[in-house]
């Protein structure tokens, strides 16, 4: 037997491969509450079969961070809690060299994907960073992360925007430019002015714009980005192209992400077809009439 021969065998031991599955492989690494509301859901069973399986395994604090009503919701609903469980599992074993950005996995949920993105090193399932990847057990991988995911109704960026009463200054614009088959597509990361942004841009600017598709298809291309950047992927002084070709500028300060001059005060909502941010400022191109120019 060769050196490396000796290194597998000990690795393959040491990784608790030969006796644990994916729910205990998850446990013994920090989701001891995913253990417990597996239990509470009756998916042990399926989760304990030959699968393959690989599970996103949110970590207990990941749990602890829910809003008390969600986890009084989640922990009185059986129903919901199969649901919200089983949207954490991919059937097949999908190890992290697998894994593309902007790619959608179907969950044993059934009825809503996983938006799995890379970021340089990182890796984030709707958002969620993984923490801990490749964590191989008997009848699949476990996949540590930092948030609960949930099934999310399968709305479309614009369909989210439009049942947001907040949102319904944007809602207005797009629909006075050119841009809703242009929403239709995707996967796009959109910065959405909230109804606030609107109310205190300086008098005229939006009635012109309104006036006027071309400045005003310009101006709403410029909150997109094409494909999903959630938070994960947005730190200090990050420069990167919107979708009328110029430069958005991404500042990190504290807790605060910020936009050019607008701040997120929604992050990480996850739509069918990208991922919205919502602002508090709306993006004005630094010159207008340069998107052919520049
Ligand atoms: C999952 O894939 C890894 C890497 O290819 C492999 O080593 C492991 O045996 C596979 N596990 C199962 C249960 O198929
Ligand atoms: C409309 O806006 C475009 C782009 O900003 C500009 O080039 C054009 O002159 C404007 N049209 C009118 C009628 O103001």
């Amino acid at each position: 037997m060769t050196g490396s021969q000796i290194m597998v065998i000990l690795f393959l031991c040491g990784s608790g491969l030969a006796e644990e599955n994916v729910l205990m492989t998850a446990e013994r690494l920090g989701g001891k509450t995913l253990g417990t509301l597996v239990k509470d859901a009756d998916l042990v069973e399926t989760l304990s079969g030959q699968g393959p399986f690989t599970l996103f395994a949110p970590v207990d604090k990941a749990f602890k961070a829910l809003p008390q009503d969600v986890l009084d919701k989640l922990t009185s609903d059986k129903e919901l809690l199969s649901q919200v469980l089983t949207y954490h599992v991919v059937s097949g074993n999908v190890t992290s060299n697998q894994l593309k950005n902007d790619m959608v996995v179907d969950t044993v949920e059934g009825t809503s994907k996983l938006r799995v993105n890379i970021y340089g090193s990182k890796v984030t399932v709707d958002g969620a960073n993984v923490i801990l990847p490749d964590q191989l057990a008997t009848n699949g991988v476990v996949h540590m992360v930092d948030k609960v995911l949930y099934p999310l109704p399968t709305q479309s960026i614009l369909e989210y925007a439009a049942a947001t009463p907040t949102l319904s200054q944007l809602v207005y614009a797009v629909s006075m430019g050119d841009l809703i088959d242009f929403f239709k597509g995707g996967p796009f990361t959109l910065f959405a002015p909230s109804d606030e942004a609107f109310d205190k841009l300086p008098a005229g600017v939006l009635s012109d714009l309104l006036q006027n598709k071309t400045a005003l298809n310009n101006v709403l291309e410029y909150h997109v980005i094409l494909g999903t950047v959630y938070s994960a992927g947005l730190s200090d002084n990050l420069r990167v192209k919107a979708a009328n070709n110029q430069d958005l500028t991404v500042k990190i300060e504290g807790e605060n992400v910020i936009i050019n001059d607008a701040k997120v005060t929604t992050a990480d909502v996850t739509v069918k077809n990208g991922v919205i941010h919502v602002i508090d400022t709306v993006l004005l191109p630094p010159t207008r009439n340069t998107k052919h120019s520049s």
